[in-house]
């Protein structure tokens, strides 16, 4: 074997090259497999002549809810060593795990990050999650999932950042950033899994192309921008082309168009279930579509293991197709240095949590927390004489984790029982789940309740979506009982999505939304719910009204009869309950009061490629400090397509001391106004803009502004 010249230093294509072109074809097959949980005894034989390239510990094709025994180390460092110094080429493999939101040290669920509105805060939550994983094993993460979804009934809306294109974009790049500072980050599911009919997990999807590309791909081109090394194609079909055979989306868009140069893998067995779409007659055919179609690697189903080489003999794949694919895995494996340094790193350190990471996850967990309902009961005092916790959430730490959580433990979880003894002593009292009779003795006899209630992460997460978005049963004529005791309740609602809170609003002094907010979750309460931080989480996803007003969101774009709330006219309205959302996207509530708006314009004529200034005075009318989160939206009354009626352009998160004004300012491109037309082509209009500031989705001020075609000289732009 002569030597290793792509060993040696050098440009990435050359050594990307120089290797391909020793490889025989059985072995290019073998870096397109990507097994699961391949382990040096079972596997020994395959790692050795090169049939794995890949593979991902997960605990099962459910990995959300299901746990595993743990990654080895030294399992994963046995098959690496097989792999590099058995095997013919000695091509290092690539170990992948979920590493979702957080590894050991458990941060909220990514849609309680993106309540957070803080991408410099969930890049460095992803840096602290990727560098704990390496340190065991872990060198590509299936992460971040950049899905869109305004369907709660969704188990995976736990998952992601939210309904907003460019609040999940920023928060996906950011993540993307964190993890690559260790680890592979993965951009998944490509493309429009959150559009799932009726929010049943793996639902067909009607959806048309202009739609995804001015709602769903956006934050996949976020993802790619940011640099992200591989992208996941998802599940779903997109009307009637399983996202596995969807040579459009995934070849022309995904690669060509955007020219994205690294990996497309299958989601779990998605290559096989080709079979199962009723698309595929056998695995050989799925295996020639995805191959085709642009998915790279195969993982779980073990199609192009036993199909690849045959359908490049028999001239089904153009070889070119099955090189490319493995040109990419090996730039991959180049990019993240596995060539040269293959092997763990492990040190004595304790991987985690740590008081750094858990001074961090506090943080977090603090950020994510969304106050929708106060009379005034928050905060609450320190020397308040009794607090009564109750609920299934006070002393369960491993349902405070979240889904997805894989090498977390519930015994690192600080619960909310533990925090409020640490901080009040004898003066908590606190029962179980059972809302029991003791529950309202106790509750007669505190001098505040809290009521930890919600739905376990168990309910959340992949294959888990219910048809009611009502709390978990009995939980709320329990509240109600609390409630109606006359002392004051205070409802932390913990949730992997947004839920029906119509009647717990009513029935609480203060409601929050809690999320599950992982390691930190009984400190961060407490820091938030005695006021030692204020509370500033905004929602990342509406809160419909109820389950039949599902969808409700800011998707909604023009229709043809315009609801006029404020007239008794048409327009698509229900004539059983009220039409607009519970809580509106952006919502969030803080110990003060701020007045925001209206927004002022450095100038209101803006040329075609120029920018223009916003400028948004904030007034902290309360009696204490707190974060305003301005949120810019963008209507465009007349487009080549129907557009949203309120579309997220930007926001600025500012600190504002009592009874001080400050000012949000934003610069904006005329670019942000572009959208996708009839033509599927990007365009950005000439003509009337309408910029709306506000607290949230619902509630803002306009002013107007006038896209004019571009002027001759430049000091006009200027
Ligand atoms: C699962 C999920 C995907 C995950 C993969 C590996 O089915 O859909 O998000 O990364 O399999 O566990």
């Amino acid at each position: 074997m002569s030597e290793r010249p792509w060993l040696r230093e050098g440009p990435l294509e050359h050594r990307v090259e120089s290797l391909l072109a020793e490889l025989t074809l059985a072995e290019k097959a073998g870096q397109l497999n990507q097994p699961a949980n391949v382990s040096p005894g079972d596997d020994h034989d395959a790692l050795a002549a090169g049939r794995i390239g890949s593979s991902l510990y997960a605990s099962g094709a459910l990995g959300g809810n299901e746990r595993d025994e743990g990654l080895s180390i030294a399992a994963i460092e046995q098959c690496q060593r097989i792999a590099v110094e058995e095997s013919r080429l000695g091509i290092p493999v690539l170990f992948g795990r979920d590493v979702i939101h957080g590894h050991r040290t458990v941060f909220p669920i990514p849609l309680g990050l993106a309540a957070g509105w803080d991408p410099d805060l969930v890049e460095r939550l992803a840096a602290v999650a990727g560098e704990e994983a390496a340190r065991e094993g872990v060198a590509w993460t299936f992460a971040p999932m950049v899905d869109i979804s305004e369907e709660p009934r969704w188990g995976r809306v736990a998952e992601g950042f939210g309904e907003a294109p460019v609040l999940s974009g920023r928060l996906a790049a950011a993540s993307v950033r964190g993890f690559q500072r260790s680890i592979g980050a993965t951009a998944k599911h490509f493309v429009g899994y959150g559009l799932a009919a009726g929010g049943r997990d793996y639902d067909t999807v009607q959806v048309g192309e202009n739609t995804l590309r001015n709602l769903h791909l956006r934050t996949f081109r976020d993802a790619v921008d940011a640099g992200v090394l591989a992208v996941m194609a998802s599940f779903n079909d997109v009307d009637g082309t399983p996202m596995h055979a969807n040579r459009r989306l995934v070849r022309e868009v995904l690669k060509d168009e955007w020219g994205f140069d690294g990996v497309v893998v299958a989601d779990w067995s998605g290559v096989g279930q080709l079979v199962d779409h009723g698309v595929a007659a056998d695995a050989r055919d799925a295996a020639r579509q995805a191959l085709l179609a642009g998915v790279d690697l195969d993982m779980a189903s073990g199609c192009y293991l036993a199909h690849a080489e045959e359908l490049v003999v028999s001239g089904a794949v153009p070889a070119e197709i099955v090189d490319d694919a493995v040109r990419r895995v090996l730039r991959m494996k180049f990019r993240l240095g596995l060539f040269d340094d293959p092997y763990p790193r492990t040190t004595d350190e304790p991987i985690g949590p740590t008081a750094s990471t858990r001074a961090l996850a506090r943080e977090a967990a603090a950020s994510s927390l969304v106050l929708v309902g106060n009379d005034g009961v928050l905060p609450l005092r320190e020397d308040v004489a009794s607090l009564h916790l109750t609920g299934p959430f006070v002393d369960d730490g491993e349902a405070l984790l979240g889904t997805w959580v894989l090498d977390g433990r519930g015994e690192d979880v600080a619960t909310p029982l533990a925090a409020f003894t640490e901080l009040l002593g004898e003066r908590v009292s606190h029962t179980d789940g059972r809302f029991s009779d003791l529950a309202c003795h106790r509750t007669r006899e505190a001098a505040v309740t809290v009521a930890l209630l919600g739905e376990h992460p168990s309910r959340s997460g992949e294959a888990n979506s219910v048809a009611d978005l009502g709390l978990p049963a009995g939980q709320l004529e329990a509240l109600r009982q609390l409630c109606d005791l006359g002392k004051p309740v205070v409802a932390v609602v913990f949730a992997g999505r947004p839920l029906d809170l119509t009647e717990v609003l009513r029935a609480a002094s203060a409601v929050l939304v809690a999320w599950h907010p992982g390691t930190e979750t009984g400190p961060a309460l407490a820091d938030v719910l005695f006021g030692r931080r204020e509370p500033r989480g905004r929602l990342p996803m509406t809160f419909p009204r109820s389950t039949g007003h599902v969808p409700s969101s800011i998707h909604a774009r023009g229709t043809s009869r315009v609801i006029d709330f404020s007239r008794d006219v048409w327009g698509g309205r229900y004539l059983d309950a009220l039409t607009q959302p519970q809580l509106p996207f952006g919502f969030g509530l803080a110990y003060t009061t701020f007045e925001i708006g209206p927004p002022a314009l450095d100038r209101s004529q803006v040329p075609l490629g120029g920018e223009v200034g916003v400028q948004v005075p904030v007034a902290n009318t309360g009696g204490r400090p707190g974060r305003a989160v301005v949120q810019l939206y963008l209507h465009d009354p007349v487009a080549d397509v129907t557009r949203p009626k309120v579309e997220l352009l930007d926001w600025q998160a500012i600190d504002v001391d009592a009874g001080a004004t400050g000012s949000a300012r934003f610069t904006v491109s005329t670019d942000a106004f572009g959208y996708y037309g009839r033509d599927l082509s990007r365009r950005v209009d000439t003509g009337l803009i309408r910029l709306i500031a506000g607290p949230d989705a619902a509630h803002g001020q306009a002013v107007e502004l006038t896209v004019t075609e571009p002027t001759a000289t430049r000091e006009d732009d200027a």
